[in-house]
C-alpha cells in the first residue's frame, strides 16, 4: 500500500468509512496529504473550548509488509470511540484519530508526508520529487483529487492538544521473548537515510584483467561489509543497505554504476552521527583506492524522541489497572510519534507480535486476546484523562 496507489486509496475510504459508520466520529475527512482523520467531540460538543487528544498511526506499507505495522494504532484508538459512542459517553476532551497517509517512504524520497504535514513540515519541494515510474508526488496528489493548496492549512496548533499518543506493534522479538503482551516506549531511536551512487567503468567482463577494473558493484559490496562491521560494534547502532542496483546491468559487463541505499539509527543522535560521519569516511577511501566517482544524497534525517515522562506515566498506569507487569523498551523502528515529538509531548505503547515480532514481513502477526488488552489499556488512559481533565 505505497503513497497514493489505488490500493492506498481505497484503504482511506474504508477507513474513512468504518470511523464514519461503525464507530460514530463527529467528523471525519481525507484531508490535502491523504490522511484520514476522525474527530470524537468532547463534552464541549465541538464548541471549540476542549482541548484534543491526538492519537494514531500511519496506513501505507511497505512492500509484501505485514497487515499491522501502522494500522493497529488506527483500529485500538477507533474501538475506543466505538464504544464510547455504544454507551452515549462524551469525554471531557475531544480525540482525534489520524490514520497517518504516509510513514514509510516506499514511493518518494520523502517521509512522514501525513504527521510532517501536522507539524508544518510539509517542503513543497517535494511535490516535484518523482517515483520509480517517473510519476511526481504532484501528479499523484492530483490524480488523488487533494487540494494541494490546503496542505500548508493543516498544520496543527499545539495549544489545541493535550498530547500525541501512538500504538504500535512492537515489530522485534524483544516481548515476545519475555511473554508480555503490552510494553512502554522510552524512546524513538533517530534515524537518517540516504541514496548513494558510485559511478565506476562498465567493461567487457571477458577481456578486461581483474587489475584494471573500475567495477562500482564491488565497492558498494566493500561499503556493505564495512557498514555492517561498524554498526555491529556499537550496542543500540544498526545500519542497513536495502536497495542494491545495478543499473541496466548485464551479465557480461562489468558494473559501471551501482546504486544504494543507507538507512542509519540509534538511540542517540551522537552515535548516530558519529556512524554517518565514519561510513562516508569509508565510501570516500574506496572510491579513491579504486578510482570511482560517488553521489551521495541525504533524504531523511529524524532526530530521536524520548518520550515524555507524564505521558509514559499515563501509559504506567493504564497498563499497571490491567494487571500486567510493566516493560519499559526504545523503539529500533520509525513512528509517526517522532514527527509529532517535535510539537507536543508524546509516548508510545507497543503490542507483541507473533514469529519473534517480525515485521515488514507477510508473517507479521498479533493475537486477539493482545490486541483487547491493547483496546482496554487505551481505554483506562482516556478515562484516566477524564478525570485529570477539568
Ligand atoms: C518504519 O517502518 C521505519 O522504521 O522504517
Ligand atoms: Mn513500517
Ligand atoms: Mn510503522
Amino acid at each position: 500500500v505505497p503513497y497514493l496507489t489505488d490500493a492506498h486509496r481505497a484503504c482511506a475510504q474504508r477507513l474513512a468509512h468504518w470511523m464514519r459508520s461503525d464507530c460514530g466520529f463527529d467528523e471525519v475527512e481525507i484531508d490535502a496529504v491523504g490522511n484520514v482523520v476522525g474527530v470524537y467531540h468532547g463534552s464541549d460538543r465541538g464548541a471549540g473550548n476542549a482541548k484534543r487528544l491526538l492519537t494514531g498511526s500511519h496506513y501505507d506499507t511497505v512492500r509484501n509488509g505485514g497487515k499491522y505495522d501502522g494500522r493497529l494504532g488506527i483500529f485500538v484508538p477507533m474501538a475506543c470511540v466505538r464504544e464510547l459512542h455504544r454507551a452515549g459517553r462524551r469525554l471531557p476532551f475531544g480525540l482525534e484519530v489520524v490514520g497517518f497517509a504516509e510513514e514509510e517512504g516506499q514511493r518518494y524520497k520523502a517521509v512522514f508526508l501525513g504527521s510532517g504535514a501536522l507539524t508544518g513540515h510539509f517542503d513543497p519541494a517535494w511535490l516535484e520529487q518523482k517515483d520509480a515510474d517517473g510519476i511526481s508526488m504532484r501528479q499523484a496528489m492530483e490524480h488523488a483529487g487533494l487540494c494541494i493548496a490546503d496542505i500548508p492549512k493543516l498544520q496543527r496548533d499545539p495549544a489545541k492538544y493535550l498530547g500525541f499518543v501512538e500504538v504500535h506493534i512492537e515489530q522485534g522479538p524483544v516481548l515476545n521473548e519475555l511473554d508480555l503482551p503490552l510494553g512502554i516506549v522510552t524512546s524513538i531511536n533517530g534515524n537518517a537515510r540516504f541514496l548513494g551512487e558510485i559511478v565506476g567503468m562498465a567493461s567487457h567482463a571477458g577481456t578486461t584483467p581483474m587489475d584494471r577494473r573500475r567495477d562500482a558493484a564491488c565497492a558498494v559490496a566493500e561499503l556493505a561489509l564495512f557498514v555492517e562491521t561498524r554498526a555491529g560494534a556499537v550496542p543500540d547502532l544498526v545500519a542497513t543497505m536495502g536497495m542494491l542496483e545495478v543499473p541496466n546491468g548485464s551479465i557480461n559487463v562489468v558494473p559501471g554504476r551501482c546504486k544504494f541505499s543507507l538507512d542509519i539509527r540509534a538511540t542517540t543522535n551522537e552515535v548516530r552521527d558519529a556512524c554517518i560521519a565514519d561510513v562516508r569516511a569509508e565510501l570516500a577511501r574506496i572510491c579513491e583506492q579504486r578510482s570511482l566517482h560517488f553521489k551521495l544524497e541525504e533524504t531523511v534525517r529524524a532526530a530521536a524522541a524520548p518520550s515524555d515522562p507524564a505521558w509514559m506515566r499515563r501509559w504506567e498506569c493504564a497498563v499497571q489497572a490491567l494487571g500486567l507487569p510493566l516493560f519499559h523498551m526504545p523503539s529500533g523502528a520509525g513512528h509517526d510519534a517522532m514527527k509529532l515529538h517535535e510539537r507536543m509531548p508524546q509516548a508510545m505503547l507497543f503490542q507483541r507480535g507473533l514469529n519473534a515480532g517480525i515485521s515488514h514481513n507477510p508473517l507479521e502477526s498479533i493475537t486477539n486476546h493482545d490486541t483487547e488488552l491493547c483496546v482496554r489499556a487505551f481505554q483506562n488512559l482516556l478515562d484516566n484523562l477524564a478525570t485529570e481533565t477539568p
